[in-house]
C-alpha cells in the first residue's frame, strides 16, 4: 500500500471544506482534523470565562491552561474542551462571531500550530483550516484551496443552519460570512492565503461529491 499523505485543505468560512474533507478522509482510511473547531474551543472558554478577547496575553496563558481534543465518531468529530464535549456549543453564533477576534493572536496561533502538527504527525491525515498549506503542513503533497461564491456559502450555511433549528435569516449570514472572510485575510498573522503551491478549487457549481471526487483524483495521483 502506498505511504499515506497529508492533505491540507484552507479556505473561506463555509467553502464546504469540512463536508468535503470529511469524504476524503473517510474514502482513504485517514484522520480527519477540523482546526477551526479547535479555534472555536478556545474562543467558547473565552467567552466562558470573561476573558479580554482582544488581548493576546490573556488569550495566550488561557490556552497554555486547556485541553482541547478531538475524536472521530460515526457522526463525526467530537470536540472535547478541558474534557467536556463541546461539539455543538462551538457552532453557536456568540463563539462563530468571536472566533476570528480570538484567532488572530499570535501566541494563540503558535500554541495551535504545534497542536496541529504533532496530531498529524507521521500520519494520512486530511486537515481543513485557513493557514494548513502555509504553515502547519507547509510540506503537505496534496494543497487544496478551496472557495465559493459569498452568496453561495452563506445558502448553504441557511440550509445547515435549518436542519439544526437556527433561524439566522440569509442577508445576516452573509454579511457574517464577508466579516469573516476579511478579518480572517486581512489580520497579521498567518492569514487566510492561498499557498502557493495549492490547487485552487471553486465549488460553487460543484456538488459535495464532485468535489471530492475532484480531490480523490488529485490524491490517487501523489500516491501513485
Ligand atoms: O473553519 P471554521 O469556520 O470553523 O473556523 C472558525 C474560525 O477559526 C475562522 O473564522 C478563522 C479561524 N481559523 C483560523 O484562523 N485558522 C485555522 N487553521 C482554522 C480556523
Amino acid at each position: 500500500m502506498a505511504k499515506p499523505i497529508q492533505i491540507a485543505i484552507d479556505g473561506p468560512a463555509a467553502a464546504g471544506k469540512s463536508t468535503i474533507a470529511k469524504i476524503v478522509a473517510e474514502k482513504l482510511g485517514y484522520i480527519y482534523i477540523d482546526t477551526g473547531a479547535m479555534y472555536r474551543a478556545i474562543t467558547l472558554k473565552a467567552i466562558n470565562q470573561g476573558i479580554d478577547l482582544s488581548s493576546n496575553e490573556e488569550a495566550g496563558a488561557l490556552l497554555l491552561e486547556t485541553a482541547i481534543d478531538l475524536q472521530p465518531s460515526t457522526n463525526g468529530q467530537l470536540v472535547f474542551l478541558d474534557r467536556k464535549n463541546v461539539t455543538e456549543e462551538i457552532r453557536t453564533q456568540v463563539v462563530t462571531q468571536a472566533v476570528s477576534q480570538m484567532s488572530a493572536h499570535g501566541l494563540v496561533r503558535e500554541r495551535m500550530v504545534e497542536l496541529q502538527q504533532q496530531l498529524a504527525e507521521g500520519r494520512g491525515v486530511v486537515m481543513d483550516g485557513r493557514d494548513i498549506g502555509t504553515h502547519v503542513l507547509p510540506n503537505a503533497p496534496l494543497k487544496i484551496f478551496m472557495s465559493a461564491s459569498v452568496e453561495e456559502r452563506a445558502a448553504r450555511r441557511f440550509k445547515e443552519n435549518k436542519t439544526r433549528g437556527i433561524e439566522t435569516p440569509l442577508h445576516e449570514l452573509q454579511a457574517e460570512i464577508a466579516k469573516r472572510d476579511k478579518m480572517d485575510s486581512e489580520r497579521d498573522v498567518a492569514p487566510l492565503k492561498k499557498a502557493e503551491d495549492a490547487i485552487f478549487l471553486d465549488t460553487t457549481t460543484l456538488t459535495i461529491q464532485e468535489a471530492a471526487s475532484e480531490i480523490l483524483k488529485l490524491a490517487e495521483e501523489r500516491l501513485s
